[in-house]
């Protein structure tokens, strides 16, 4: 009788302990889209986003918003940094303590982040960078960056120039730069720099930030448009919002955007393709901001204990003229 109790009790403990151990187990993942099972455990991606300054930084966010939607084993929490490296700090701390599996990290500007990261590290949570890339003193505070490259969108902005120019051709350009101290901006300008740098006749004649908005590209504008005027035969802009409202500017100070100064500019926003066909502006470079998929893919992988490449990079292209936008314009996806 007593044997039989002792049985009883092992028989069920055996099976509460079971029970607990299978609750904390994580997700079994099917390919693609995974299957969750009751009692799996969601990966939690906790993302600081820069802010909503530019119709590209909205493609993205809307694109990582979406990931809950489409992976059922994947849940996000979202921070908007409102342009403001502090914050995005703040929300780092935030989703360590909170035990997030991942954080993706959009950073606003390259340095500053060594102390959070170590944080992040010494609580084990692997971080991803979104677009944008820092400068830290150990590689090892990153685990990989999703995004585009950067010095390449410059050169290839310049290669449109060159092509257009070629050895002889003059023209003045002025440049519309991003937020300062960002990758973008910093990357984007060199690679610009580098790609005319043998082209004697392209003059940068003015350069300065207007912080990646449709307002302050407008600005910024006006400004090189009283002090230059129809000295201007070329603008580069860092990114389509600006070139957006610069054209705004050009149209107002009498002149033709896209006939009297040709503009080129980077990202592939619907607005940008709009103005292109209608012969307002004259080059867009491309840049996805559609990295929703490859961060969950990621963040799966990481929670399998998967080693995964330290740039997932993204492939884009370049678009010349109102022909190319007008049969691009209907399949635009931001
Ligand atoms: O980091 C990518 C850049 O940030 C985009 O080109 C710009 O539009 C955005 O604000």
């Amino acid at each position: 009788m007593k044997n039989k109790k002792i049985i009883a009790f092992l028989a069920t403990a055996v099976l509460v302990t079971s029970m607990f151990v299978g609750c904390g187990s994580k997700t079994a993942t099917t390919g693609g889209n995974s299957a969750t099972t009751a009692t799996s455990k969601k990966i939690v991606i906790g993302f600081a986003q820069i802010g909503a300054e530019s119709g590209w930084r909205d493609a993205e966010t809307n694109s990582v918003k979406d990931i809950p939607k489409q992976n059922k084993d994947i849940e996000l929490k979202f921070s908007d940094g409102q342009q403001k490296q502090e914050n995005q700090i703040k929300a780092i701390r935030s989703f360590i303590a909170q035990k997030v599996d991942v954080i993706a990290l959009a950073p606003v500007v390259e340095s500053g982040w060594d102390t959070v990261l170590k944080e992040a590290k010494d609580a084990k949570i692997p971080v991803v960078l979104m677009d944008r890339t820092i400068k830290v003193s150990d590689e090892s505070l990153y685990t990989t960056f999703i995004g585009s490259d950067f010095p390449l969108e410059g050169k290839n902005a310049a290669k449109f120039l060159t092509d257009k120019y070629g050895k002889t051709g003059k023209a003045n350009i002025v440049e519309l730069q991003g937020t300062v101290g960002s990758s973008a901006q910093v990357d984007r300008m060199a690679g610009f720099k580098a790609g005319i740098k043998d082209f004697p006749g392209l003059k940068i004649i003015k350069s300065q930030s207007g912080d990646f908005t449709r307002a302050k590209g407008k600005e910024v504008m006006e400004a090189f448009l009283k002090s230059d005027g129809k000295n201007i035969q070329v603008l580069y802009a860092h990114n389509d919002d600006m070139a957006m409202g610069a054209i705004q500017a050009i149209e107002e100070y009498g002149l033709k955007p896209g006939k009297d100064i040709t503009i080129v500019s980077i990202d592939g926003i619907k607005d940008a393709f709009t103005a292109m066909s209608q012969g307002k502006t004259n080059c867009v470079v491309e840049c996805n901001p559609l990295l929703g998929p490859q961060l969950a893919k990621v963040a799966r992988d990481l929670n399998a204990g998967k080693t995964v490449d330290k740039w997932v990079k993204s492939s884009e292209g370049v678009f010349v003229g109102a022909d190319q936008a007008t049969k691009a314009l209907p399949s635009r996806k931001y």
